[in-house]
């Protein structure tokens, strides 16, 4: 069974592609590395032991996406590529709707021209908005708060009318928390250039020397220690969801949420990184950050019956490798 993985250089997608080939599928990768670096394909190949197809190609060039389908004979797509980060998104939404939006539809495109009926989309906790209650359910109100979290929802819109005009299709929307976290061999992991958008890299910049201080945003949220609550999930967890989804028999339109089900504020990580990795996080206290909600945890009771989903890495785990991969890699 032949995958495409597309944005498998990327930092999901690369940790789900070692699990595809650990299980014995053959993997095809389509990734422009926008947000990627090729020597990915290299530690693949050096965890594994096994090689992957890789085509250098935007989603958004439809003729050269038609060629892969042309050329390989794909069984089901996990489709990772996307632009991710949500400051940026405001400031250049038309680049993220071009991006995620054309990339998704040219990718749909081509799997109904070659008859390829099953995929595994990446969603987004950030398509709750800002939930009434909590733990987040799947069937809770969907809203946005940036053009990010809107391709993502217009994304799943896509998906559910597809699936209206040809039941055929076999679609898993995978709405995943928080992932943080890196393969254990330290050779696949997250490390943004520049200034991490988000916590756990940020926290690691901090770690190494590479930034002053960690800025928390904001300590009078509604939550335990008035810092934002979020639910932290490892990747290698994260990449498990996607292989149980890959291999689930009951066929449909199916959203589960990926996360722990726990939340954890902003201290009580970065208590944590201090403690396991026996370093100090120089931090303070600053303003809230503009759409930012006190809390956010899922519900995965709905993953757990249906696909048999269980976490099996803690948050001391999620420090411990976040770090490794960093320290390997400088
Ligand atoms: P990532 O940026 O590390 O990986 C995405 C990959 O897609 C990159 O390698 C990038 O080069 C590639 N890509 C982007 N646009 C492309 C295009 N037009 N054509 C071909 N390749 C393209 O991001 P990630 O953290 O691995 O996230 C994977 C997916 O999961 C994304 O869709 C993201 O929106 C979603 N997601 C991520 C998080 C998170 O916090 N990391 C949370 C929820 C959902
Ligand atoms: C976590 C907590 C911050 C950085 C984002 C996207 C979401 C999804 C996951 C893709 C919050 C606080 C952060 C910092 C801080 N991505 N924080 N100092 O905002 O929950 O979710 O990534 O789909 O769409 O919005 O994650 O890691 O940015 O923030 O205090 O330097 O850490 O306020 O409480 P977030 P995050």
């Amino acid at each position: 069974m032949k995958i495409l993985v597309t944005g498998g250089c990327g930092y999901i997608g690369s940790h789900t592609v070692v699990d595809l080939l650990n299980d014995g599928l053959e993997v095809v990768i389509v990734d422009n590395l926008v947000n990627s670096k090729r020597d990915v394909l290299e530690k693949i190949k050096k965890i594994t032991g096994k090689c992957v197809t890789f085509y250098e190609y935007d989603l958004c060039d439809m003729e050269k996406l038609d060629s892969i389908f042309k050329k390989e004979s794909i069984s089901a797509v996990i489709h990772f590529a996307g632009l991710k980060a949500v400051g940026e998104s405001v400031s250049i939404p038309l680049k993220y709707y071009q991006n995620n939006l054309t990339g998704t539809i040219n990718l749909l495109l081509c799997m109904q021209k070659y008859n390829v009926k099953k995929i595994i989309f990446s969603s987004s906790a950030t398509v709750y908005g800002n939930p009434k209650t909590l733990p987040i359910k799947e069937d809770f109100p969907l809203s946005t708060t940036n053009p990010y979290g809107t391709t993502k929802l217009m994304i799943e819109t896509i998906l559910k009318d597809l699936y209206q005009s040809d039941n055929s299709f076999d679609i898993a929307i995978l709405r995943y928390f928080n992932p943080i976290g890196a393969h254990k061999s330290g050779l696949l992991g997250e490390d943004p250039n520049g200034i991490p958008n988000n916590l756990m890299p940020y926290i690691v910049k901090v770690a190494t020397g590479k930034l002053p201080v960690l800025n928390i945003f904001g300590a009078d949220y509604k939550t335990v220690d008035g810092t934002g609550v979020r639910d932290y999930i490892h990747v290698l967890d994260l990449s498990y969801g996607h292989m149980l989804a890959l291999k689930n028999k009951k066929t449909g339109l199916k959203i589960y949420n990926l996360g722990t089900g726990k939340g954890t504020s902003v201290l009580e990580l970065v208590t944590m990184f201090e403690t396991v990795n026996k370093v100090k996080i120089n931090k303070k206290i600053v303003g809230r950050r503009e759409g930012d909600i006190d809390a956010c945890y899922a519900s995965c009771s709905l993953a757990e019956r249906e696909l048999g989903f269980k976490c099996r890495y803690t948050l001391e785990d999620m420090c411990l490798d976040s770090y490794n991969y960093v320290k390997n890699n400088n």
